[in-house]
């Protein structure tokens, strides 16, 4: 610690708070160099690949080497202090050091979900001001490929800013690369003593390429000499990265410095990069992960989520390794190669807490409990859910079948904004009761606020309302990159001197809290955030559409489905086979395939109000079949489009 000084958050609207402004190590140091001293061989990831029963462990000694020639490498090819690197990679270890590297040279990592479309990681990649991209070759989920590094090279093509694209090879097929690419190599099988990623001469395979590409070169007149220089642009690159060290001088950085960048859904089309900083989240990841999960030394963590949200930030890379945990890192489907799948590992691997989301959790209900009762479960200790609401049936499944009746399950509610678990039940309390399908209560340092519709704190219990936190936590989110206005209007503005998190909750008589969904347009598909606006947006782009209206409808395996409701431009008349095909590849064009609609209804009007609003509520209630619910139609422009839509939906229904 060198020095503190006093930080006041304007974010808070006037309300101030003190934040100890320290200088510290960058966060490499506090997850891996601190366990290398004391622990250089414990296990810090297991990389529990597609494949079943193919695991890759990575001790902390090889996770430090590792991040520290890649932090070299980075910094060799120009990455600065305070530069942007979009990380776009499945989970796997180089992931995990491609985001401590970053860390380790004081450069922000943005980490895109591998299942973005390339204009949904362009559009992140620009709003970053990225100039440096990693990337595989090849992504493998459920024993597919998925081109990664093509999607990668769609996307750099409308964003300037990029110079520099890095990329692994996940498989053994090789892909084209262009000068700005850089070849890395990681060694597959795991030996002794050997160095886990080799960043290297492009493989056999890629020279064989680009002397292949030479034909086609040449027939545009210039291709020996492009082939030369491309020849030269990659030797280059790899004799230099050959030389790379072992040794990477770490950043020191301020305490409110940035450490990363996290796009997330909100209620306009437009993502919002959500910036966490050095300290606090660091701080409030590890001791969520402790407490929460009543984590101990030695025991292996398995969170299933994707790194490229933030539970997979959290709680697969920071939270563990800050630590000197082990962690799993996921990279399969729970049903691959059979809904078994889960079980399996924590059998294999001895997991002794799991942490996944009610989706799964539903689906795996579904197959029937042979799949669990198949495999050891022994080893568990703690089950965690996230994402979404889990409904009485999931708990109690993931309760008595999975946990044998003995694994307390924590259902915890946090969000991207607030960097760490928030509200939550805590084993390491033994005498706290916990009630199915509740959050239950506040972490240390959390205050949460119930609303009234006036703004008003609910005192009493027993009461349902607007969550909000009363006092700022050391993971809570800084701002919105480049848009510190955004982020003052969507979480201070609404209740001023409160962080508002966008969901309602209910605290019970005994004062728990139960997260009741968002109040506002995001939906949770699959515990996955989107925005229905981001949706309509893509749905509006549609040759044959003229407007539209997107709302989550209750889905009993998603939590969350899309609808859409659609009217086509006059004189239109597309069959509904063919628009909910066009609609879909717009979406996973556009956005990604989990976002595309599960039921699309082709309506002559939207129900609106004299203004020209739509009235989604109106539609949600509908689709519900709560008409009775309807509420106030005395503002609508025209009722009998509220007719016209029941009409329909009984239909389809
Ligand atoms: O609506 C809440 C829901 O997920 C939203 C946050 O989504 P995201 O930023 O993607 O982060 C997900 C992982 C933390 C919240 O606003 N949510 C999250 N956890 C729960 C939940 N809803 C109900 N119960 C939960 N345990």
């Amino acid at each position: 610690m060198h020095h503190a000084d006093v930080m006041m958050n304007e974010a808070n609207n006037g309300r101030f708070y003190c934040v100890y402004r320290v200088s510290l190590w960058a966060h490499a140091v506090n997850c891996l160099d601190r366990h290398v001293h004391t622990c250089p061989e414990r296990v810090a990831l297991i990389w529990e690949r597609d494949e079943p029963g193919s695991e890759f462990k990575v001790t902390y000694r090889q996770l430090l080497e590792m991040t520290c020639r890649l932090g070299n490498l980075l910094r060799r090819h120009g990455v600065k202090r305070g530069d942007c690197v979009t990380i776009y990679m499945p989970s796997c270890p180089l992931a995990v050091a491609s985001m401590l590297a970053c860390a380790r040279i004081g450069a922000a990592h943005n980490v895109v979900f591998a299942g973005f479309s390339a204009e949904a990681l362009a559009e992140r990649i620009r709003d970053a001001q990225s100039s440096t991209v990693i990337t595989v070759n090849q992504g493998v989920r459920g024993g597919k490929l998925t081109e990664l590094k093509k999607t990668v090279d769609t996307a750099v093509q409308s964003c300037p800013t990029v110079q520099q694209v890095f990329v692994a090879m996940r498989t053994e097929n090789p892909v084209a690369m262009t000068a700005k690419d850089v070849a890395m190599e990681e060694v597959r099988e795991q030996k002794e003593n050997q160095t886990l990623i080799k960043i290297l001469m492009p493989t056999a395979e890629d020279r064989k390429l680009y002397f292949n590409k030479r034909k086609q070169l040449s027939l545009f007149g210039c291709g020996f000499i492009t082939m030369l220089w491309l020849l030269h642009v990659i030797s280059d690159n790899a004799q230099e990265m050959q030389k790379e060290d072992v040794v990477c001088e770490p950043a020191a950085m301020d305490s409110e410095d940035v450490l990363f960048l996290l796009y997330t859904s909100g209620s306009t089309g437009k993502p919002k990069g959500l910036v966490h900083t050095q300290a606090g989240y660091l701080l409030y990841a590890a001791l969520t992960h402790r407490y929460v999960f009543s984590y101990h030394d030695g025991d292996v963590f398995g969170c299933v989520a994707d790194i490229g949200w933030i539970t997979g930030h959290s709680y697969s890379v920071y939270g563990p390794l800050a630590n000197g945990g082990t962690s799993v890192l996921f990279e399969s489907t729970p049903i691959y190669p059979d809904p078994g799948r889960y079980w399996e590992m924590v059998q294999r691997l001895k997991i002794n807490q799991f942490y996944g989301a009610p989706t799964a959790i539903r689906l795996l209900l579904k197959y029937g409990n042979q799949w669990v009762h198949k495999y050891d479960r022994s080893t568990l200790k703690t089950l965690g859910s996230v994402g979404e609401p889990i409904n009485t049936e999931a708990w109690e499944w993931y309760h008595t079948v999975v946990g044998d009746g003995r694994c307390p399950v924590v259902d915890t509610w946090w969000q991207t904004e607030t960097g760490g678990i928030c509200i939550t039940p805590r084993p390491s309390n033994p005498d706290a009761e916990i009630v199915p399908g509740m959050a239950m209560r506040p972490f240390f340092g959390i205050k949460p606020a119930l609303m009234d519709t006036e703004g008003e704190v609910l005192t009493s219990n027993h009461t349902s309302g607007a969550l909000c936190i009363a006092q700022p936590w050391p993971g809570m989110a800084r701002t919105i990159h480049n848009n510190h206005q955004r982020f003052i209007e969507t979480y201070c503005q609404p209740y001023p001197g409160y962080f508002f998190t966008g969901d309602g909750a209910y605290r019970s008589k005994e004062g728990y809290y139960q997260i009741t969904g968002r109040l506002d347009d995001v939906i949770n598909v699959s515990g996955h955030r989107i925005g229905t606006a981001e949706i309509e947006d893509v749905v509006n782009q549609c040759s044959q559409v003229a407007e539209s209206a997107v709302i989550g409808y209750s889905h009993n395996i998603k939590g969350e489905g899309v609808y859409a409701f659609v009217v086509l431009k006059k004189g239109m008349d597309v069959e509904e086979m063919d628009l909910s095909r066009q609609l879909n590849d717009l979406v996973s064009k556009k956005i990604a395939k989990y976002a595309c609609p599960d039921c699309i209804q082709v309506n002559s009007r939207l129900p609106k109000t004299r203004s020209g609003k739509i009235m989604r509520r109106v539609l949600r209630k509908v689709v519900e079949q709560d008409l009775n619910g309807l509420g106030d139609l005395s503002t609508l422009d025209d009722p009998a489009a509220v007719q016209e839509i029941i009409e329909v939906i009984v239909n389809i229904i």
